[in-house]
């Protein structure tokens, strides 16, 4: 479903990304592990349009999307959700999670849009009045996810959804991040730390200073011992 080809991306003439190929099919869970600064936010911003590789292919269904406006890309169906949670402090919660409906209409209602991101973080509901503003860590990081969820995507991309949040939130995320999953999006989260890969990824890539140096199971990164130096886990 997506697919990137040897995508190449310079910074202010240093190379960042190198040769990344990947894909991501229908429904799939792919971690994308690596430290700090190896490039995982980069290659997102490349999927999304924010960043212009210098060579390369990115292909969504078929249909080169590199050079494409980001509006564009999430018209087609991917939706981000960036690091730092993307929240509306002065709107409440049920207004930043109906705000995508009002942007980019899809085949399906908003009502029904905005009961899935309530589905996929039930904890939200409670706090439909709640200001953005007003809201902890783990509660913004939901409620960025969620508003990539009522934009009705075929693929989200997460960057790094578990980071920063104390360890007494994290199952929550983890949970959220498997219904979407279930409801059949699919699902491209970025990870730092080797801790976090779900079990239930389909896939891991790690990437290390801007080319992928490994790709296969959750088990086979978990043995796999250049893995376990790079990201631990
Ligand atoms: N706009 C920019 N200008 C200059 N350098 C940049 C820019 N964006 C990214 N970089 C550099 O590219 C490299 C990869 O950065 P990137 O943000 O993709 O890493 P990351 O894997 O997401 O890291 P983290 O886990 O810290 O979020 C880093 O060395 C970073 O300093
Ligand atoms: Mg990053």
């Amino acid at each position: 479903m997506l697919t990137l080809k040897s995508v190449n991306v310079e910074i202010q003439n240093s190379t960042i990304l190198r040769d990344i190929s990947l894909t991501v099919a229908p429904g799939e869970l792919v971690c994308l592990v690596g430290r700090n600064g190896a490039g995982k936010t980069t290659t997102f911003r490349s999927i999304m349009g924010f960043v212009k590789p210098k060579s390369g292919g990115i292909d969504w269904k078929g249909q080169s999307i590199a050079g494409m406006k980001t509006h564009q890309i999430t018209r087609l169906g991917i939706a981000f959700s960036p690091e730092e949670s993307e929240v509306f402090g002065d709107l409440t919660v049920a207004e930043n999670i109906a705000l995508p409906t009002e942007t980019i209409k899809t085949e399906r209602s908003a009502e029904e849009r905005i009961s899935l991101a309530y589905q996929i973080f039930p904890k939200l509901e409670r706090y439909r009045d709640r200001s953005g503003m007003h809201m902890s860590g783990g509660e913004r990081k939901m409620l960025s996810i969620a508003r990539a969820v009522a934009l009705d995507p075929q693929l989200l991309l997460l960057d790094e959804p578990f980071e920063g949040l104390s360890p007494a939130v994290i199952p929550s995320i983890s949970e959220g991040i498997a219904s979407i999953r279930k409801l059949g999006r699919a699902v491209l989260m970025a990870e730092s730390n080797g801790y976090h890969i779900p079990d239930y990824a389909d896939k891991v890539i790690v990437i290390e200073r801007g080319e992928i140096v490994f790709g296969g199971t959750v088990s086979e990164a978990r043995s796999n011992q250049m893995v376990s130096r790079i990201i631990g886990g």
